[in-house]
């Protein structure tokens, strides 16, 4: 059986360079769920749909192939790895994610991943809707301002120019779409082991990943004896 480690949070919990360094440190595929609902929106504007026509972008996410190539995020064979990070893409993202056809089409999708190789996948409903049976779920969280924070550190570096503010404000309009989509909301599974990582560094959040891992796959070892 695929190992398969789900990690769910808010945005700007750490998770996708946590995820990022704890697929390196088990040698096993990391998959960015966002980045692919970011790819779809992306595709979806380029082609001029309207965003609220979920059948014809559920249609979409059956057609465009997304592939994650070294870090790189490709549809259809074109680099979108920085414009899917734009505030156009990320407001854009919101009506694609909201649509419940759409998350049907993206589970398949994120299914048959899980069920190719071993990975650790990174998401909203990763714990809850598309891998509820994963070896280990985790939900990493962090206060609204220290998760701010971390934005707006990586909107600097991007040359943005948006505020501490503006950075506060998107995530809690994001935070609220977030809890409120009908199907594949933000909450924790009952059964994921929940991570607060205000007082933690990103070393100290992956070493505890890799120990939850491990303590896993010891127990999964010796019931299978
Ligand atoms: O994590 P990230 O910010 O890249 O996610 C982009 C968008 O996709 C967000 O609006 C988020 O709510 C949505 N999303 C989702 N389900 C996932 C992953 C992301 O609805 N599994």
């Amino acid at each position: 059986m695929p190992l398969i480690v789900t990690l769910d949070g808010p945005a700007g919990a750490g998770k996708s360079s946590a995820a990022r360094a704890l697929a390196a440190r088990l040698n096993v595929h990391y998959m960015d769920t966002g980045a692919m609902y970011r790819a779809l929106a992306w595709a979806a504007m380029q082609r001029g749909y309207a965003l609220e026509n979920s059948a014809l972008i559920a249609e979409l996410a059956r057609e465009v192939q997304i592939v994650f190539d070294t870090g790189r995020v490709l549809v259809d064979g074109t680099d979108v790895s920085a414009e899917i990070r734009s505030e156009k893409v990320t407001a854009a993202t919101r009506y694609v994610a909201d649509a419940p056809a759409v998350r049907e089409v993206m589970k398949i999708i994120q299914r048959k991943i899980g069920s190719e190789c071993d990975i650790v996948t990174e998401g909203r409903d990763q714990g809850t809707v598309v891998f509820p049976t994963a070896t280990v779920k985790v939900f990493l969280t962090a206060s609204a301002v220290h998760r701010a924070k971390r934005r707006h550190q990586e909107e600097v570096v991007r040359g943005s120019g948006l505020t501490f503010q503006e950075v506060l404000e998107s995530q809690s309009v994001r935070d609220a779409a977030d809890i409120a989509r009908p199907v594949g909301a933000l909450v924790a599974a009952v059964d994921a082991v929940v991570i607060e990582t205000d007082s933690l560094t990103l070393e100290e959040v992956v070493e505890c990943l890799v120990s939850l891992v491990e303590e896993t796959r010891q127990a999964r070892g010796k019931h299978d004896d």
